[in-house]
């Protein structure tokens, strides 16, 4: 009898089942309009930027894990533009992820373009910028991802009784288009940001900043925040801090750690931290600050050696007392932002992946600068000597002419012939002293530019080795990979050395990033599964050195069904 009575039960049960899902992922859908908005900032006459809805930052966006979000960009400016949902796995949508040439043609002035793509496996803070030129120091926002199942499923030691978004960047008194166009034409680097900021201010410590360059968080005794922490400035890793209080880190990147307590939070370019804060000092006025952490060795050029806060201001304080600063590290405290980054580990949950054991490809990659020739579109270039750049392998990148196809098309027409090769090198050309003083002559300085991608089967488990290189300088790049979460092994300073490295690899809890600052004169190793077929730009996420060629590219072939291959492009992809 059992029988007849379960075989009732179950499609009933089923259909209720599917009910609850499509009833709980749902649609989010925006519209960014990317066009002028007129701000002032540090008592400059008020200047021109590009910006998203006139604002700065641009729209939070909000969705749960499983939801579908739709972004209809209407490009109002006078600049080809693109937006990246930067640590969006876009698996399924390679053609909304929107690095300009490597996934699409830039929607131009007038166009519009609509992304679209899922949240899946992926809770936490993520963020979204422009991804051509320098317009992604105005041109960026929040993506907060949160559980389906709300609040009550953060795997947190406290919940939260409330979140806030605070998104660290750079300021410039300057048209940054500008800034990146005489820097390409001249072959000079562009010159450092005026300042920092939170949520868009530079706050009280500037010259010349008056009430409303301040953001204000006001905060209840006793309770818990979620601080969801994204550095979006385009050069520079941040201490972060907050006076009398500590932070307990629960998450990076969109994936969970395990807690970690500290009182100075260390994030990169491209990086974000999500992490608890009780507010259990007394009644009173904090600063919040972002100061930075500057890793070149030898220093490079002029940065602004200067401090962004907001107030963090309790409920039944005066509303008046000048807030306590908190002290900040040296700005080369390179100890302090290695124990950091070093101590994450990932919150192992069950059903979620874990570090792959079996590696299909290794690779051995150098990242760090260089010099090239000028190239032809360089028209102000001093063609008598050499211009700095930057390499990945000895390879310095460049994207395809602006004119041509970007890389997935030509990838998806199998037409790639002028736009890519796929000859990316698993190692360096030359074997050296890679960290040594004496680097700098006893090896090649000397990177071609080229437009090279390494090609890697459906499914391929890939280890890299990222060793960064005193040529020039040494510092620490921050390494983004679209398209995939990796797992970094492990992290040391000096030459990679397998035989010491290999015992040292995290295989139990690796933390889980799209960005790893990879020590400064050091080495990280990372692991991924390129499940994910299409196009996959892997670069530093220092705009400067992505422009001077810091980055290659990543082409995954198809699986052997539909689902796992790249879906014809929108008929909304933009043309060239
Ligand atoms: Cu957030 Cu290709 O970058």
């Amino acid at each position: 009898m059992a029988r007849p009575w379960s075989s009732i039960v179950l499609p009933f049960g089923l259909i209720a089942l599917v009910f609850a899902c499509v009833a709980q992922a749902s649609i989010v859908e925006h519209t960014f309009n990317v066009g002028n908005l007129s701000i002032s900032q540090l008592c400059q006459p008020p200047r021109i930027i590009t910006a998203v809805n006139g604002q700065l930052p641009g729209p939070a966006i909000h969705a749960r894990e499983g939801d579908t979000v739709v972004v209809h960009l209407v490009n109002q400016s006078p600049y080809n533009m693109t937006i990246h949902w930067h640590g969006i796995f876009q698996r399924g949508t390679p053609w909304a992820d929107g690095p300009t040439m490597v996934t699409q043609c830039p929607v131009k002035p007038g166009g519009n373009y609509t992304y679209r793509f899922n949240v899946m496996e992926q809770e936490g803070t993520l963020w979204w910028h422009a991804h051509i030129s320098f317009l992604r120091a105005t041109v960026y926002g929040a993506l907060v991802l949160r559980p389906r199942g709300g609040a009550e499923a953060y795997p947190f030691p406290t919940k939260p009784d409330r979140e806030e978004t605070v998104i660290l960047g750079e300021w410039w008194n300057d048209n940054v288009y500008y800034l990146e166009q005489m820097a390409f034409l001249t072959g000079f680097t562009a010159r450092n940001a005026d300042a920092y900021t939170i949520n868009g201010k530079p706050g009280d410590l500037y010259n010349c900043s008056n009430g409303n360059q301040t953001y204000k968080f006001q905060v209840q005794s006793n309770e818990t925040y979620l601080l969801r922490i994204i550095n979006a400035a385009l050069n520079t890793p941040l201490f972060f801090k907050v006076a009398n209080h500590r932070f307990t880190v629960v998450g990076a990147d969109a994936a969970y750690t395990t807690p970690y307590e500290t009182d100075v939070v260390v994030i990169a370019p491209g990086q974000t931290v999500d992490a608890l804060m009780v507010a259990s000092a007394a009644v009173g006025r904090y600063y919040m600050a972002a100061s930075p952490y500057d890793s070149a060795i030898p220093q490079g050029p002029p940065f602004s050696e200067t401090t962004a806060t907001a107030v963090v201001e309790y409920v039944g304080s005066e509303g008046e007392e000048t807030p306590v600063l908190p002290s900040r590290p040296e700005y080369n405290d390179t100890a302090t932002a290695f124990r950091f980054l070093s101590n994450l580990t990932a919150l192992v949950l069950p059903g979620k992946p874990t570090v792959p054991l079996s590696v299909d490809t290794r690779m051995f990659v150098t990242v760090g600068l260089g010099v090239s020739d000028c190239q032809p579109r360089q028209l102000l270039c001093n063609r008598s000597t050499t211009v700095f750049s930057s390499s990945m392998n000895n390879n310095s990148f460049v994207l395809p002419a602006p004119g041509a196809v970007s890389m997935l098309q030509a990838h998806y027409s199998g037409a790639t012939a002028g736009v890519y090769t796929r000859d990316f090198p698993d190692r360096p050309p030359v074997v050296f002293h890679y960290t040594a003083d004496a680097s700098d002559t006893a090896s090649l300085p000397y990177t071609p530019k080229s437009t090279k991608v390494k090609t890697l089967r459906y499914n391929e488990t890939v280890e890299m080795v990222l060793q960064n290189t005193r040529l020039i300088a040494k510092e620490s790049h921050p390494m983004h990979l679209h398209g995939f979460n990796f797992f970094v092994l492990a992290q040391g300073f000096g030459n990679y050395d397998e035989a010491t490295a290999t015992p040292q690899f995290n295989l139990v809890n690796p933390q889980e990033r799209n960005t790893v600052a990879v020590p400064t004169g050091g080495w990280a190793v990372i692991r991924f599964v390129a499940n994910n077929p299409g196009m996959w730009f892997m670069h530093c996420h220092f705009e400067a050195h992505l422009d001077l060629g810091l980055g290659m590219v990543f082409e995954v072939q198809d699986g052997p069904t539909a689902e796992t291959s790249v879906p014809p492009p929108p008929a909304d992809l933009p043309q060239c």
